[in-house]
């Protein structure tokens, strides 16, 4: 049976995978993230240049951990997947490079891979029967997407940001109230213990289209500090700012995801991206999906975030889909290449 390496770098994880590929579906051999996080705390965010250094540190490593722990050698994978966009690109070339390399060097297909499809396609990769069409949403730190499938080859967006990605949203608003960087894991932990909302607007939330908008919300949060002149020191202010932050997010988000599942007749939802690991944003989804009665598909916590399991799943898929060979060579890294 074939096998699938695949390669990830296009922000500030370095991952690899192994995957074989049964007769229908993937079986996860091996997955490797090395994360950057402590790193890029220190700079309260993403230095290009610094997260591209420690990439090419960590690279040749987190590949052979991934071949190791799924008890392979490079004889025994067919194919080379790898991100080739959108990410930043010093980044997504440390990755993409290292594949090519091993491509040519091995004479094996290099499978380029568009990072938001590896999104799109994680929630389906435990998923036996997917019903279609779904409607999946894609949040993650650099896009968020609304996407009608029809199959898993047919798929079209039918909304998208026009400003900032609710990741950046949570990472901007985090900063804001001191928390550190990456800020959506941290709003959402101290969310919990929120007693108050401050009733900040739902953006777009009633517009026709399927598209967002969360620019304005980082700023209502910051005059809200500052009419207001709330101590964010206090830390019952931080978690009353970051729940109502938080509720203001995932409201937008999951009624437009709605609304678009009940005028699209979806047959089921999916949500992925890192914020998909945020606990009330998929208990929204999930209530939702459950009263429109149609199924809810939404990755494990640590598939949420960058790895490159999600990136062999949707190598996998353009496989089947048919997916011509390339000339490594020519294979370039795009930091701005749409779905
Ligand atoms: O998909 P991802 O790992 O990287 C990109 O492709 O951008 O997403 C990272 C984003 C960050 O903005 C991070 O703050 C956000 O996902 N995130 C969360 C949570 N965990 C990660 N946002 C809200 N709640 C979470 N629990
Ligand atoms: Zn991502």
């Amino acid at each position: 049976m074939s096998k699938i390496i695949a390669i990830e770098s296009s922000c500030d994880e370095t991952a690899a995978a192994v995957v074989k590929l049964t007769k229908k579906d993937v079986a996860p051999l091996s997955s490797t993230v090395a994360s950057q996080i402590k790193i890029h705390t220190k700079t309260h965010g993403v230095v290009p240049e610094v997260a591209a250094r420690a990439h090419l540190r960590n690279i040749s490593a987190v590949v052979s951990d991934a071949l190791k722990k799924s008890d392979s050698h490079l004889n025994d994978i067919d194919y080379i997947a790898v991100t080739a966009g959108p990410g930043l690109i010093t980044s997504l070339m440390v990755g993409l490079e290292f594949a090519k390399s091993l491509a040519l060097a091995t004479g094996k297909m290099l499978i380029p891979v568009n990072h938001m499809a590896g999104h799109m396609y994680s929630p389906f990769l435990n998923q036996k029967k997917i019903k279609f069409p779904n409607i999946n949403l894609i949040v993650s730190g650099g896009h968020t997407y609304l996407v009608l499938l029809q199959s898993k080859k047919n798929y079209k967006v039918i909304g998208q940001t026009l400003d900032d990605a609710a990741g950046e949203a949570f990472d901007k608003t985090a900063k804001m109230l001191g928390l550190p960087y990456p800020g959506g894991p941290q709003i959402s932990r101290i969310a919990q213990g929120a007693e108050f909302d401050y009733g900040f607007p739902r953006p777009m939330i009633n517009s026709k289209n399927f598209n967002f908008s969360f620019a304005g919300l980082k700023t209502a949060v910051l005059y809200k500090i500052k009419d207001e002149k709330l101590d964010i020191q206090n830390q019952k202010i931080k978690t009353n700012l970051a729940a109502s932050f938080q509720n203001a997010v995932t409201d937008t988000l999951s009624s437009k995801t709605l609304r678009g599942a009940k005028l699209f007749k979806a047959k089921s939802i999916a949500l992925s991206g890192g914020v998909a690991a945020n606990k009330s944003l998929r208990e929204k989804l999930e209530s939702g999906a459950r009263q429109l009665g149609v199924d809810f598909y939404v990755p494990d916590f640590h598939l949420c975030t960058d790895n490159a399991l999600m990136i062999a799943n949707a190598a996998a898929i353009m496989l089947k889909n048919g997916f011509k060979p390339v000339n490594p060579v020519k294979v370039k890294a795009d930091p701005n290449i749409q779905l």
